[in-house]
């Protein structure tokens, strides 16, 4: 059995491999720390109160906060795809994350895969309720985020929804501290967000209780078919 100092060192661990991953490859990562509890929770919210059957897609797991998370919720008969295009991460949601009692039941049901490739080559051969991301959009290339929101429009079914997170003033800093060609995409990329929140989110929570603090946001393209 896992004692509290073995968890602690795990947790430690997790974070030094998180931060050693973001100095390597930080247009990729996008943060220097895995999400709190609390913005776990905030992000995965919609999908908590969900009272039906549902299929869930978590894009951008990292070393799995939010999974974690995700396994306490999950409801019997649930499924969870879970897409990681960095393979370190996707060892360490197999290996420390997928282990825990929660997925035990929903792995043995064949109801939990990950995925080991970028969110832009999932084969849209399965439709989700619920896309939860974790991906850093603000630092992706316009091309890129355009991609990836088509790619989750398409894979949501009507009525889905698709939950992400941003860091408060992200955008705005990054605006005003980019010169050059990284102010003209950082601008580009944040315009493309802000006329796709203007249009689509129907809720949001700012937690404070993250480093740095967030919004999870909450959109929704489409009403669900009468
Ligand atoms: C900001 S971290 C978030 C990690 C975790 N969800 C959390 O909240 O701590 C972003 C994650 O997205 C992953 N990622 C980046 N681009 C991706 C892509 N195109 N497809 C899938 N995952 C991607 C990175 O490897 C990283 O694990």
């Amino acid at each position: 059995m896992a004692t509290s100092g073995n968890r602690l060192k795990a947790g430690i661990g997790r974070r030094l491999r998180f931060l050693s991953r973001y100095i390597q490859r930080p247009s990729v990562v996008g943060a220097v720390a895995p999400s709190s509890r609390a913005l776990s929770a905030a992000v995965a919210e919609p999908y908590r109160r969900c009272g039906r059957r549902c299929d869930v897609l978590e894009v951008g797991a990292g070393t799995g906060p939010v999974t974690r998370h995700l396994g306490k919720i999950l409801k019997p008969n649930d499924t969870l795809d879970i897409c990681e295009i960095e393979h370190d991460f996707a060892d360490i949601l197999e290996r420390d994350v997928l282990s825990s009692p929660d997925f035990t039941k929903p792995k043995a049901d064949g109801r939990v895969r990950v995925l080991r490739h970028a969110i832009q080559e999932l084969s849209i051969d399965k439709q989700y309720d619920f896309v939860i991301s974790g991906l850093p959009l603000t630092a992706f290339e316009l091309s890129d985020v355009e991609e990836v929101f088509d790619v989750i429009r398409r894979c949501l079914k009507p009525g889905g929804v698709f939950s992400y997170f941003e860091y408060i003033g992200l955008r705005r800093t990054s605006r005003v501290l980019s010169v050059g060609k990284k102010r003209a995409r950082v601008r580009a990329v944040s315009r493309y967000l802000t006329t796709n929140i203007r249009e689509h989110e129907f809720a949001r929570e700012k937690v404070i209780g993250n480093l740095p603090p967030a919004y999870a946001r909450h959109l929704r393209f489409e009403t669900a078919s009468a």
